[in-house]
């Protein structure tokens, strides 16, 4: 797990008057909205005695402990401490830890880290929900128990579609099966030290389906992966011209082995609203499919050496990831889990905020990096 990156928090609808905890990174957030309605994010641990903020209230656009009663504004900075009395100083490190958060796409995002503006990866854009006309959403989320990395792997995996996902492939069954050449792509979306992409034909038979029919010219289709980031991904599957699905996938490691995913799945067909239901239905079915394989691997992690695996050129999407997320380790954004958990009710950190670039004196640690 890493920080410095942004990360799905929870989805817009489902963050109303009332403060909400959320896991994120093995760690806890209080997220709650001002009087106009923006979102904030916050460490969740009260910095006087450890109390959750997400039990609180709002008063002010402030969080209020509910443990003493101390306000965080949505800055973090403590703005009233009634056990000292009205009018009383407030203390300085009297803060707590605060990310940036963005809205869009009806989800609700968090910046989990220290970095400043000018220097954080992006958000994927979306840029069909701004042409109504030729696509339709549809927004999902559903929660595993998987390591983060091995899902974002194995969608970036043109080799098991074929087996897991029988309304795909073939399941091994024709003697002609291989996966073609892997032609890969920069970034789609931004610097090209944020991803990668690569593109690929396959076969698939089409209408064999327990879902919606899409009427296809020929059995052979395109297909591109991509991811930007440690665990942001986009899949598109060109039927033809007119048919296409494009999946935006955000995803945030609760735990190291836990994850919950936000799925924005676009489609540039069967638009009547009435297909949505159907739509979703499919693409969860296509959801536990993988769930089924993932939730069994052996190691729970991605293996920390090469060599403990036995890879062909279809991994090698799984290669060109791994040797990113190796180079965000060496930044030192990766998070010391082992210690983390040697930890475990003893200490509680936070991941560290962009404030802490500039200030001094918290009264947390940073959680331990690698
Ligand atoms: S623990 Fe939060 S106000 Fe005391
Ligand atoms: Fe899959």
């Amino acid at each position: 797990m890493y920080i410095n990156f942004w990360y799905p928090v929870t989805l817009s609808e489902e963050l109303k008057e009332e403060p909400i905890r959320v896991r994120m990174l093995s760690q806890n957030f209080v997220v709650f909205r001002d009087s106009k309605g923006k979102p904030n994010t916050l460490s969740d641990t009260c910095v006087h005695r450890g109390g959750s903020l997400s039990g609180g209230v709002v008063r002010e656009d402030c969080i209020q402990c509910p443990y003493h009663g101390w306000r965080f504004n949505g800055d973090g900075v403590c703005q009233r401490i009634p056990s000292l009395g009205k009018d009383a100083k407030i203390p300085k490190r009297a803060r707590v830890d605060a990310y940036p958060t963005e809205e869009r796409y009806g989800i609700v995002f968090a910046f989990l880290g220290d970095l400043e503006e000018g220097k954080r990866p992006p958000i994927m854009p979306i840029n069909e929900l701004d042409d109504e006309k030729n696509w339709r959403a549809n927004v999902l989320t559903y929660e595993a128990n998987i390591n983060f990395e091995r899902s974002i792997e194995n969608g970036l995996d043109a080799a098991h579609n074929e087996f897991v996902h029988p309304t795909h492939g073939h399941e091994g069954e024709g003697d002609d099966y291989k996966v073609g050449k892997l032609d890969f792509v920069d970034n789609m979306f931004g610097p090209k030290k944020w991803g990668f992409g690569f593109w690929h034909a396959f076969k698939s038979p089409g209408s064999k389906s327990d879902g919606p029919q899409i009427k296809e010219a020929s059995d052979e289709r395109m297909a591109g992966s991509g991811i930007v980031g440690p665990n942001q991904m986009w899949t598109y599957i060109v039927f033809n011209e007119n048919s296409e699905f494009r999946q935006y996938m955000f995803e945030c490691p609760v735990e190291e082995n836990h994850v919950k995913i936000f799925l924005i799945n676009m489609r540039k067909m069967m638009l009547d609203p009435n297909m949505d239901k159907p739509i979703a239905d499919r693409c969860m079915v296509i959801a536990k499919q993988d769930i089924v394989i993932l939730e069994q691997l052996d190691p729970v992690l991605t293996p920390q050496f090469n060599t403990k695996e036995f890879l062909v050129p279809s991994d090698e999407p799984c290669i060109k990831y791994r040797k990113l997320l190796n180079g965000w380790k060496k930044k030192g954004w990766k998070i010391d889990t082992t210690e983390l958990t040697t930890n475990l009710g003893k200490k509680a950190y936070a991941i560290p905020s962009p404030a802490r670039k500039t200030q001094k004196g918290w009264v947390l640690d940073k959680v331990p990096l690698s």
